[in-house]
């Protein structure tokens, strides 16, 4: 039998492409327990994968939010006892763009597997001067934009607005020739205004999306759960929310679509890719089971081969079609 095509190209526009082996990544923020591959195997095998993003970076170190960072405070035990309400509030913990671009840097050069940056500047200024620090840096192959962290008190969230998505993604564009992607907040009332606005200002494919403001109060106490009070909602209950925006934006762009919320099986890969999206990404279930990206990149294959596709690239957008993939002409 021949072998599955799962290659998707996530820079159709650039004359190279970028192509990626697979459509299944990991997110950032979930590489690991520390956003930078903690807890995983040395020889876990991240090749495998279509890419990895490391927790976004900012200009300068930051130290995080106040404990509580999670709720519950094990996704894992809070994904067990079927909760779809998985809440964080990290608050970008990282070592600052420098400090990535001399020390870790040099190691994913030697890791053998597709690296993908994600950056977050505090003003349109900074944006840019982040991307001119990565001009020259081996290791990585595209720069995501984090235009979505709802956990940095001291910035406006730059994708709720589109003249300042507009000034990010211009920004890093002038520094950089690598593949720019664009990742959006679900909050917004038209996910299409903000898309079309960041395609416009030059990046090549949009992220979609990044969690939801969310909150969760222990009645014995009184208090809400998190340290900030409120983070992000991510894991089951973002799916169908995201799924949606990613079937809007998809409409409204010509760049590929990477579809981020909940996915926890290769059946919900399958439902973004026939939502729109060209690729996914997979946040929370790692956190759960760092073996998860693996076993949903197969299970998506395992589908794909029962459908009689030959390539991953016929199932994309197929909510659009008359008839499903399988299904007899
Ligand atoms: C603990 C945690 C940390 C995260 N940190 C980042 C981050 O640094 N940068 C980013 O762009 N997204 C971050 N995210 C958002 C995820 O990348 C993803 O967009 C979101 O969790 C939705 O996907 P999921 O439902 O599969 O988790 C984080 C999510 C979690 C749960």
């Amino acid at each position: 039998m021949q072998a599955m095509d799962l290659c998707v190209n996530l820079a159709p526009c650039k004359p190279d492409g970028l192509f990626l082996s697979n459509p299944v990544m990991i997110a950032s923020g979930t590489f690991g327990y520390d956003g930078y591959g903690r807890g995983l195997a040395p020889d876990a095998p991240l090749a495998s994968l279509g890419a990895v993003l490391p927790k976004t970076f900012t200009r300068n170190p930051r130290l995080g939010n106040p404990e509580p960072r999670w709720f519950p405070a094990s996704f894992r035990e809070g994904l067990e006892a079927g909760e779809t309400t998985l809440l964080n509030s990290v608050g970008l913990t990282n070592p600052g763009i420098e400090a990535a671009m001399a020390e870790l840097a040099p190691q994913w050069v030697e890791l053998d597997s597709n690296i993908v940056i994600s950056i977050a500047g505090d003003t349109p200024e900074q944006w840019e001067e982040m991307a001119s620090f990565t001009r020259g840096v081996k290791g990585f192959s595209a720069i995501e934009l984090n235009l979505s962290c709802p956990n940095v008190d001291d910035g406006a969230m730059f994708s709720h607005h589109p003249r300042l998505t507009e000034a990010a993604v211009s920004g890093v564009r002038r520094q950089t020739d690598l593949p720019i992607w664009a990742k959006l907040s679900p909050n917004v009332p038209d996910i299409t205004e903000v898309a079309s606005t960041a395609v416009e200002a030059g990046c090549d494919a949009l992220t979609i999306s990044n969690t939801i403001p969310a909150m969760h109060v222990d009645v014995e106490t009184g208090q809400a759960v998190l340290g900030t009070g409120y983070g992000g909602l991510s894991g089951p209950a973002l799916r169908p929310i995201a799924m949606a925006l990613v079937h809007k934006a998809a409409q409204a762009v010509d760049v590929p679509i990477i579809g981020v919320g909940g996915i926890m099986t290769g059946q919900h890969a399958a439902e973004f890719l026939m939502a729109g999206a060209t690729a996914v990404q997979i946040g929370s279930a790692n956190l759960a089971d760092l073996n998860a990206p693996f076993r949903i990149l197969a299970e998506l294959e395992e589908l794909l081969a029962r459908w009689e596709v030959e390539s991953v690239r016929q199932i994309i957008g197929a909510t659009w079609w008359d008839t499903p993939p399988g299904s007899p002409d």
